[in-house]
C-alpha cells in the first residue's frame, strides 16, 4: 500500500467577512476530525447540500473552515476497528459528514466506524459515487412508495427535478422497476435525453409554477418523488390520485409549501418526508445492498461529469444556479 503523505489536497470553504472563501488547500492528517477509520478518498460526488455548504446563507456548514463533500467512497488505509481491514473499499455519507466535520472533497477523510460500511458487491467505487446521497435518497423514496403499495402498472409516477441528482436517479430506478415515469423539468433541453432514457412524458416546470393553483385538480399521478419543493410540491399534492403518496426530500426551489388541507382530507393523499442524513447504519447498509440489486438505477453513470477538486467551484455554482444535469463526480484517488 502507498505510504500516507504528510500533506494532501483538500477543497476548503471558509467564512471570511460575511462571505465564503473556497479553494484547494494543503492539509495534514492532524486537521482531520477523530474517528476509527482513515480513508483514502477515491471518489466523491457533488450534491445540492454541498453547494449550500459553500455559501454564506446556506445553513449547512456548521464549522469553518469546512471540507465539504457529504459523499465519501474510498479505501481504508488505517483503522482502529477490526471490521475494516486496510484495503477495504468503503462508502460513508450522512450524519455530520461534510456538515460539522470534514467530508469527501479531500484526498483523505477520517470517519467513525459506525458511520461507514463496505462497498456492496456489484457496485464499482465509481458506481457508488454516481449514486451518492442523491441516489440513496432516490432509492429510499421509491422504496417507501412501494412499501405503501405502489406497483408497476398502477399508473404514471411523477418525478420532479428530473434532470438533477435525486430526480434523475429516482426516474432511473422507477424505470428499471417497470413504472410509467413522467418527468418534470425546468430545462427544455433535457427533455430529449429524458425521453431517450424511457420516460413516458415531460412536464415543463414553468407550466406548473404558472398554474392557477386550485386546491384540487384532476387526479393524475399514482405516486410522485419530489425534490424541488416550493415550485412543484403544491402542484403534486393537488394532482395525486385518491390515496396516492409523494415522497418529498428537497427544497431546490425553496422551502415554502403553499397548500390547503384538501388533498389530505378529501383524497387521503399522503406526504411522506424523506431524511437521508440520520438513517441508522444497518438500514443504510441494507438499502445500499438493494441499490446494487433490485433498486439498481437503469443506465447508471451515463449522465456523469468527472471533475477534480479544482473543478468544484464551477460545479457548485451550476447547481446553485439550477443548471445542473446529472451528477458531477469528483475523482480524487480513484
Ligand atoms: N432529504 C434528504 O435527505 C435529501 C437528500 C438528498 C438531497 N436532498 C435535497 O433534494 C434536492 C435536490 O438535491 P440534488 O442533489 O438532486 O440537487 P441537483 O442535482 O442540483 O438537482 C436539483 C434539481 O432541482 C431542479 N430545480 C428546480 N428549481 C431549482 C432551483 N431554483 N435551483 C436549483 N435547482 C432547481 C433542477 O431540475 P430540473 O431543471 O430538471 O427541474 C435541478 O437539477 C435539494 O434540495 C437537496 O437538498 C435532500
Amino acid at each position: 500500500m502507498t505510504a500516507i503523505p504528510d500533506r494532501f489536497d483538500a477543497f476548503v470553504a471558509e467564512k471570511v467577512d460575511g462571505g465564503v472563501e473556497r479553494g484547494v488547500r494543503s492539509l495534514s492528517l492532524d486537521d482531520l476530525p477523530p474517528g476509527e477509520v482513515l480513508v483514502r478518498v477515491d471518489w466523491s460526488g457533488v450534491n445540492y447540500k454541498d453547494a449550500l455548504a459553500t455559501i454564506p446563507d446556506g445553513r449547512v456548514a456548521r464549522i469553518s473552515p469546512l471540507v465539504p463533500g457529504i459523499d465519501i467512497v474510498g479505501t481504508v488505509v488505517a483503522s482502529e476497528d477490526a471490521a475494516f481491514a486496510n484495503g477495504t473499499q468503503v462508502v460513508a455519507h450522512g450524519y455530520e459528514i461534510g456538515v460539522s466535520r470534514h467530508g469527501g472533497f479531500a484526498a483523505y477523510a477520517r470517519v467513525p466506524a459506525g458511520w461507514t460500511f463496505a462497498l456492496p458487491a456489484g457496485l464499482s467505487p465509481r458506481d457508488a459515487a454516481a449514486i451518492g446521497t442523491a441516489g440513496y435518497t432516490a432509492a429510499a423514496s421509491v422504496a417507501v412508495l412501494e412499501e405503501r403499495g405502489l406497483r408497476p402498472g398502477d399508473g404514471p409516477v411523477l418525478v420532479t427535478g428530473a434532470s438533477g441528482g435525486v430526480g434523475g436517479i429516482a426516474s432511473r430506478i422507477l424505470l428499471a422497476r417497470g413504472h410509467e415515469v413522467w418527468a418534470m423539468t425546468g430545462k427544455p433541453a433535457a427533455a430529449e435525453r429524458l425521453r431517450a432514457r424511457g420516460v413516458a412524458g415531460i412536464l415543463p416546470r414553468d407550466a406548473v409554477v404558472a398554474g392557477e393553483g386550485r386546491p384540487l385538480e384532476t387526479e393524475r399521478w399514482a405516486g410522485a418523488v419530489d425534490c424541488v419543493g416550493a415550485a412543484t410540491l403544491p402542484y403534486v399534492l393537488r394532482t395525486l390520485r385518491r390515496g396516492a403518496a409523494v415522497a418529498a426530500s428537497g427544497n431546490a426551489s425553496g422551502p415554502a409549501l403553499a397548500t390547503t388541507v384538501f388533498p389530505f382530507i378529501l383524497r387521503g393523499v399522503a406526504l411522506l418526508g424523506m431524511d437521508s442524513s440520520m438513517v441508522p447504519i444497518d438500514e443504510r447498509r441494507a438499502l445500499w445492498g438493494r441499490l446494487a440489486t433490485d433498486l439498481r438505477p437503469a443506465s447508471l453513470g451515463d449522465d456523469v461529469t468527472e471533475i477534480g477538486l479544482e473543478g468544484l467551484p464551477g460545479a457548485l455554482d451550476a447547481i446553485l444556479g439550477g443548471r445542473a444535469e446529472g451528477r458531477w463526480l469528483v475523482r480524487i484517488g480513484g
